[in-house]
């Protein structure tokens, strides 16, 4: 099932969520439910706040970036209370989206890679070393967890620059809001 989607404006997206505690039917069909979302919207990732839900959980199909600078997706993946640790000092600056802002593009500074601990839908713990745009994938989705949002990211002149495309984007999807 295409889960409603919720954009910028929308409360929901500036709450923390709040751990799964435990893997059960119902969880794993809303999980089967972020990926068909997800790729009707021709998205990278989405995380559960995204459409609603305050759960830390997000999936991606992100895998890699290769050399010519393509992207390549993989099989869908979920991540359940994932937890992101070792950032990298380096840091990179590239352009992120979200499905949550339409139609906004900007780079944001982030780690250059991270490594992520997750559960998948058996409930097994995995562990993930991530870098590059796959890194910034993961740290992009572990953010909507937190309330964060990439514009978020952004700061000082920039920043201000995109208020305007930021309040029209609130304004157009304030009818989607209760
Ligand atoms: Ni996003």
């Amino acid at each position: 099932m295409i889960l409603e989607m919720c954009y910028y404006g929308d409360p929901v997206l500036r709450k923390k969520a709040e751990p799964v505690e435990e893997i059960t039917d119902e969880i794993r069909q809303f999980c089967a439910d972020m990926i068909e979302t997800m790729q009707h919207h021709s998205g990278i990732g989405l995380a559960a706040p995204q459409v609603g839900r305050l759960l830390r959980i997000f999936v991606t199909n992100f895998s890699h970036e290769d050399e010519a600078g393509e992207f390549h997706l993989s099989e869908p993946k979920v991540f359940i209370n994932p937890v992101l640790k070792n950032p990298s000092d380096a840091l990179v600056e590239r352009s992120e989206g979200c499905l949550s802002i339409p139609k906004l593009y900007d780079s944001v500074v982030r780690p250059l890679s991270i490594d992520v601990e997750a559960m998948d839908l058996e409930g097994n713990l995995f562990q993930e070393s991530c870098y590059g745009y796959q890194a910034r994938t993961r740290m992009h989705e572990n953010d909507h967890l937190n309330g964060v949002l990439f514009v978020d990211r952004i700061k000082g002149k920039r920043r201000t620059q995109l208020e305007p495309a930021l309040r029209r984007i609130k304004q157009q999807y304030a009818h989607k809001r209760a």
